[in-house]
C-alpha cells in the first residue's frame, strides 16, 4: 500500500479541543472517511473536525457504521462485520493510489472507536498496511472537567463500562470501583438508576449532555434527566466520596 491511514481523535465536541497533531493530519490528508450513526446522516466526527480544519477540496466519504452492540470477542452482528469491510475496501482503494486517508473518529479512539475494527479489516484484506492511530480527548476526561469531578486520585480505582451492559455487571462494577465512568447511557437511564438508588449512589452520580457542545447539559437530579429524552451523547461520572 502506497498510502497512509490515520485514525483522529477529534475530542468530544468543541473543535479547539483537537490536537494540534490531528488537526495537521486532517489537513494533510487528501481523503476523509468519516463514520456516521444514521444511514444518510451526518458525521459528528466529521462536523467536529471540519470546525477546525477546511475541509474544502478534500474528498470527504460519510460511511454509516450501524449503531449495533458488539460484544468483545465475539463474532458480530453481519450488517456490523459487512460495513467495517466496505470501509476497509473504500480505504484501500485510496491507499493504493498513493492517497492517504484520515479516518476521524469522535473522542479518543483508545475508547470504543469503529476506527480500530477499520483497521484490522484493511490488514485482513490487504496485509501489510501503515496506520497511525492520533490520539484525542474523550469524552469522559471532558466530562469530568465540565464537571469539575476528578475521575481517580491516590489509589481510587477507575472503570469505564457502556452502560448497555446485563445488570449483574453493571451492578458488581458501581458496587466495587471507586469511579465509574458510564457510556452510552441514554436508552438504559431507567435500569441505571434503579441500580444506582439500590446501591446508595445515586446522589454522588453526575450526567452530561452534550459535553463541550453547545446545549451542554449538567445534571445532578438524575430522576429529573431520567423522564426527559437523554441525547445519545451522555456520559454518567459515579465517584464515591
Ligand atoms: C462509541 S462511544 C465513543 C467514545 C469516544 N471514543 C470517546 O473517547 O469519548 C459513544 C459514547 O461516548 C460518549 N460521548 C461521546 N461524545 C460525547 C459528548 N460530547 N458528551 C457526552 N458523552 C459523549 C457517550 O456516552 C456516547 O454514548
Amino acid at each position: 500500500m502506497k498510502g497512509k491511514i490515520y485514525v483522529v481523535g477529534v475530542g468530544p465536541g468543541d473543535p479547539e479541543l483537537m490536537t494540534l497533531k490531528a488537526m495537521r493530519i486532517l489537513k494533510q490528508s487528501p481523503v476523509w472517511l468519516a463514520p456516521a450513526a444514521s444511514k444518510g446522516g451526518a458525521s459528528t466526527a466529521f462536523t467536529i473536525a471540519s470546525g477546525a480544519v477546511n475541509s474544502t477540496g478534500k474528498e470527504v466519504i460519510t460511511h454509516h457504521f450501524p449503531m449495533t452492540k458488539v460484544h468483545a470477542g465475539q463474532q458480530a452482528d453481519p450488517e456490523v462485520e459487512q460495513a467495517w469491510k466496505d470501509a476497509a475496501e473504500i480505504i484501500s482503494g485510496h491507499l493504493d493510489q498513493g492517497r492517504d486517508v484520515a479516518f476521524p473518529t469522535l473522542g479518543d479512539p483508545a475508547i470504543y472507536s469503529t476506527g480500530f475494527y477499520v483497521i484490522e479489516k484493511l490488514s485482513e484484506l490487504v496485509g501489510d498496511i501503515t496506520a497511525e492511530i492520533i490520539p484525542g480527548i474523550s469524552a469522559i476526561g471532558a466530562t469530568s472537567a465540565a464537571t469539575s469531578v476528578p475521575l481517580c486520585l491516590g489509589d481510587e480505582r477507575l472503570v469505564v463500562i457502556p452502560a448497555t451492559f446485563e445488570d449483574k455487571q453493571l451492578k458488581e462494577v458501581l458496587a466495587t470501583f471507586d469511579c465509574v465512568c458510564l457510556m452510552k447511557v441514554h436508552k438504559v437511564m431507567d435500569k441505571l438508576l434503579a441500580l444506582l438508588d439500590e446501591l446508595g449512589l445515586t446522589e454522588h452520580a453526575v450526567l452530561v449532555e452534550r459535553t463541550t457542545l453547545e446545549n451542554q447539559k449538567i445534571h445532578y437530579d438524575l430522576h429529573k434527566a431520567a423522564a426527559q429524552k437523554i441525547h445519545y451523547f451522555s456520559t454518567m461520572i459515579v465517584r464515591k466520596p
